[in-house]
């Protein structure tokens, strides 16, 4: 997830991008960078870090020209570094770009074969020697970007300038989303409305596989295959507030729907369909080390600890190695058993809380073979380990974690189809049968996003309850506490998880006609058995609010309210059975006022012990 920005007009260009970029840089900020055209020569400041340091250089050495594109970057392929920064340069060819090109390597392969060298390890320099090449061939510039964009397999949204074309500004968006801006006598680009906002509320938003040439005071649009389109603008009236949260009221709201698009991006480019496999690009262990592995130790915090807690359900159910899991601040101090036969796997969406980091120092001390399971590329924990696997989720700004966690639950699901191909415990057909299920979580995580007015109005009913608790059994136990922590941290309300099948054990002591109790019962192995829990509960009063398979009437006719989601494979429940969970403690919170997205005593990223 990156930002960019493009300007064509009778002003400044540098200036309006970079005021852009300020905008989209809760879209990344590993790397920034801008590039502007004047009297048919570009030139492109880039930096590493955060934008106030291309702002540092800006100031120093301004960029002149009335067209630009700009680029503010969060690392998927390639490390965050200068070198890396967008804008890219091939020949004439100047381009920026957000998305994933999934055949990114066939086709550096086939550059490369034709002579083409290049200076970064991102995808996107692949598109911009694509349309060098093209250049050789077509009529013209709008044709070459046309041939190239054709050849791409992935996502993107780009910006595109030519030395040999001073007066053109070139655009397309695939999967990656992308809005222009309608001013007099000039043109705007962005990854999204806050970008523009203060020059023009007229705004044209591009759909999938469209295309814009910018000449001459004119915007045309068209497919990318060359078809017209006829496109009309829309005026936006959002406050600035409003548009930097997408017009969400707040982040966490925006990064919850945010997750089919970080689930798709997690897992785009990694499936080998055809071999029941994936590819996991940061993480070059051969088969038979993968298969050397006899015990594994997954390491975490708070959410990410949750995570873990599924990942020993998929490994071990799956791959038949055992798995421990433990929470990163007992882990070091307890004189853990580890040694050159375990896999440590941290996981940290940040990459940097001190706690897990230090638990990976102390396995990899014991000798551990050792991988991260990260959002942040180039963190602290991603440098450190052997192998990183990244969640694509993009920049999460809401304390309460909410797609990192999913993309989490995504990453361990592509590791455990990784280790089980490795270790033959999982073969091609039951690979082939795994990936056919993973694509399709981001389509029913937006089914799920639809139960947003009927969650809203279950706070309602609910918010005024001072104890919750989240029951759940297996795989599912982790989302029963992933959705109490959700709440606490939020709400204020005191909530606890509970794996169903313990409640005899003390819990049910607090069942009362005041403490909802949310159960998690999809159709599944332990849905006989939760069904039970779920009556222990309603006959001593309980207020229940099951969590259910689309159109269960068993459990219809016994809770107090339902929420039903879409069902697909028992081993996916958790992506699903989250985002209610996710809402829930959301509207409770907005409806009791507190602040969703900065809680109070919490950071995004605890850095100390
Ligand atoms: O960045 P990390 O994943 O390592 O962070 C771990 C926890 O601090 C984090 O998950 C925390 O529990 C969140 N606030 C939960 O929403």
């Amino acid at each position: 997830m990156c930002g960019i920005v493009g300007y064509i007009g009778e002003q400044q260009a540098s200036p309006i991008i970079l005021e852009g970029l300020k905008k989209l840089e809760y879209r990344g900020y590993d790397s920034a960078g801008i590039a502007s055209l004047d009297n048919g020569s570009s030139v492109i400041r880039r930096s590493q870090g955060k934008l106030v340091n291309l702002e540092n250089i800006l100031r120093d050495q301004p960029l002149t020209g009335k067209v630009g594109i700009g680029h503010t970057r969060w690392a998927t392929h390639g490390k965050p570094s200068e070198i890396n920064a967008h804008p890219h340069k091939a020949g004439s060819i100047i381009i920026v770009h957000n998305g994933i090109i999934e055949n990114y390597l066939q086709l550096k392969d086939q550059l490369k074969q034709l002579g083409h060298t290049f200076k970064s390890e991102t995808d996107t320099e692949v598109i911009a020697h694509l349309i060098e090449e093209s250049l050789k061939t077509e009529a013209d510039f709008e044709q070459a970007v046309r041939t190239s964009l054709l050849q791409l397999r992935g996502a993107y949204a780009v910006c595109i300038l030519n030395d040999k074309e001073p007066g053109v500004l070139i655009a397309a968006k695939l999967g990656s989303p992308m809005v222009v801006g309608l001013g007099e006598k000039e043109f705007f680009v962005a990854s999204d409305i806050p970008a523009i906002l203060a020059y023009t509320r007229e705004m044209v938003f591009m759909e999938d596989g469209e295309f814009v040439i910018f000449r001459s005071g004119t915007a045309v649009f068209s497919t990318i295959a060359g078809n017209s389109i006829d496109k009309k603008a829309r005026h936006i009236d959002w406050s600035p507030m409003m548009a930097e949260k997408g017009g969400f009221r707040h982040f966490m709201l925006k990064e919850i729907h945010e997750q089919p698009r970080a689930v798709r991006d997690t897992i785009a480019g990694r499936l080998l369909e055809l071999d029941g496999d994936v590819y996991l690009e940061n993480l070059q262990f051969s088969d038979r080390q993968l298969a050397a592995v006899k015990r594994i130790i997954i390491i975490a915090c708070g959410t990410s600890w949750h995570a873990a807690l599924v990942g020993k359900f998929y490994i071990e159910g799956l791959c038949r190695i055992p798995v421990e899991v433990d929470i990163a601040s007992e882990f070091r101090y307890r004189n853990p058993v580890v040694d050159e036969n375990t896999l440590a796997i941290v996981i940290s969406q940040s990459g940097e809380t001190a706690d897990t980091l230090a638990a990976l120092r102390e396995a990899k001390s014991r000798g551990a073979l050792n991988i991260a399971i990260c959002n942040v590329v180039d963190s602290s924990i991603a440098r450190e380990s052997s192998g990183v696997i990244y969640t694509h989720a993009g920049p999460e700004i809401g304390v309460a974690s909410t797609k990192a966690f999913v993309t989490q639950l995504t990453a361990l699901y592509l590791f455990t189809i990784r280790l089980g191909r490795a270790n033959c415990t999982i073969d091609v057909l039951h690979g082939q049968r795994m990936i056919a299920a993973l694509k399709k979580i981001p389509g029913l995580i937006e089914e799920a996003l639809r139960l947003n007015d009927k969650v809203e109005k279950i706070a309602k009913k609910y918010m005024n309850a001072r104890d919750f608790l989240y029951l759940g059994r297996g795989k599912n136990f982790p989302i029963a506490l992933e959705g109490a922590l959700k709440l606490k941290e939020i709400s204020y309300i005191h909530a606890e998880g509970y794996p169903a099948g313990e409640m005899k054990h003390g819990p049910i002591a607090l069942i009362d006609e005041n403490v909802p109790v949310v159960v998690l019962v999809p159709k599944g192995n332990s849905y006989e058995k939760t069904i039970s829990n779920m009556e222990e509960v309603i006959t001593r009063g309980g207020r229940v609010i099951a969590v259910c398979s689309t159109g269960d009437e068993e459990v219809k006719k016994r809770a107090e309210t339902t929420i039903e989601i879409p069902n697909l494979d028992e081993d996916l429940d958790p992506l699903l059975l989250s985002v209610p969970l996710q809402l829930l403690s959301y509207h409770i919170s907005v409806l009791k006022g507190t602040d969703v997205d900065q809680p109070r005593n919490l950071a995004k990223s605890v850095t100390v012990e």
